[in-house]
């Protein structure tokens, strides 16, 4: 079959690990006979050089246009310190999300058996986690109203939610647990906020169609907490914007590594598959991130599609990197030597490649 997929590399290591994603992607597209047509765009700090914007219109209409849209990373410290920057490359990505209601970020964690020695938790804690957050994405404080005041002595972020945006995430949340374990964490601050209290009512409401899935509610501070102390105890968590971009960072550190973590965002219309890492500028040319997550991306993105058996091939070349210890040097420390991000890029193309040919 053939696909159009949006690719935007973005900043830093973005385009590095992009590189990796395709070389699978062709691979698979070689071994499963598709054929895949890359329409390239820009966004965040590269965009903000070449247009003066972090989200020029035709990115836009590429993405749009495209069956699925894989992404990179965004972000540059020239931006980071400096509060009075009016044009800064995250709006780009939050800009997209919004535009292409991206609504749903779907993150999901898991163990790898032969990365347990680098959890920085203990062996027992650690093994069998399997869980997936499930994120709202364009609502919340990221899309309130924001004000500094004129002497810039003061500022605020409003935090919204309206019960349908919490429950087209929620049904999607609900509808995952039903494969899976049969349990929503819902994971809130309502001893303390109103929106909170919204999505608890909601939830609660919705959670009476699902009746073979059972919903617990604990709040965000004992959620990360829990998150560290007993991981395995999650199945599919279920929040909002800001709480799940930050549990979904605790999460990344659990398996050994961020460069682990992939993530798809879901709307109606379109989707978006990128790594959960950032643009990890020093790295940036180096050859030294670890691509895995931007791979696994990828494989999301071909579930997505419905190419089932091509994304499990990506996932079992990932399991084979990870086993024969053909990774990069943030997941090295208990596999002796490391390689590069091309390298390991190369090994996953070509065990897909060589899979298929044995088959
Ligand atoms: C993420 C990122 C983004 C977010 C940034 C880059 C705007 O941290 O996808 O988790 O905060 O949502
Ligand atoms: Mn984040």
């Amino acid at each position: 079959m053939k696909f159009t997929i949006a690719v935007i590399p973005g900043d830093g290591i973005g385009p590095e690990v992009i590189t990796q994603a395709k070389k699978a992607l062709n691979a698979v597209a070689e071994a499963y006979d598709h054929i895949f047509l890359y329409k390239e765009a820009q966004l965040g700090s590269c965009a903000i050089d070449a247009t003066g914007g972090p989200l020029p219109k035709k990115t836009i209409e590429i993405c749009k246009k495209a069956d699925a849209i894989l992404f990179g990373a965004v972000g540059d410290p020239k931006y980071d310190n400096d509060p009075s920057a009016k044009v800064r490359p995250e709006q780009g990505l939050l800009q997209l999300r919004k535009e292409l209601d991206l609504f749903c970020g779907v993150r999901p964690l898991k163990a790898y058996n032969n990365l347990i020695a680098n959890s920085p938790l203990k062996r027992e804690i650690i093994k069998n986690t399997d869980f997936i957050i499930f994120r709202e994405l364009t609502g919340g404080i990221y899309f309130g109203k924001k004000e500094l005041s004129e002497d810039m002595q003061s500022a605020s972020d409003l935090s919204t939610y309206t019960v349908d945006e919490i429950s087209r995430v929620a049904h999607l949340a609900f509808q995952a647990a039903q494969k899976r374990k049969k349990k929503v964490t819902l994971v809130d601050k309502a001893n303390v906020l109103e929106t909170s209290r919204l999505w608890r009512k909601t939830v609660t409401e919705i959670a009476k169609e699902y009746s073979d899935v059972s919903l617990e509610y604990l709040f965000v501070d004992n959620a990360a907490m829990k998150m560290i102390l007993n991981p395995k105890h999650f199945d599919v968590i279920l929040t909002e914007n800001l709480f799940g971009d930050m549990i979904s960072d605790v999460a990344s550190a659990l398996c050994g590594s961020i460069g682990l973590m992939a993530s798809s965002s879901i709307g109606n219309e379109n989707a978006l598959f990128e790594p959960i890492h950032g643009s990890y500028n020093q790295a940036k040319g180096k050859d030294i991130a670890n691509p895995l997550a931007s791979i696994l991306s990828a494989g999301m993105l071909l579930k997505y599609l419905g190419l089932h058996e091509e994304a499990d091939a990506i996932e079992r070349a990932v399991d084979k990197s990870l086993a024969l210890g053909i990774t990069t040097e943030d997941i090295k420390r208990k596999i002796q030597s490391s390689t590069s991000t091309s390298k390991v890029g190369d090994f996953i193309a070509d065990y897909i490649t060589n899979q298929d040919d044995s088959n």
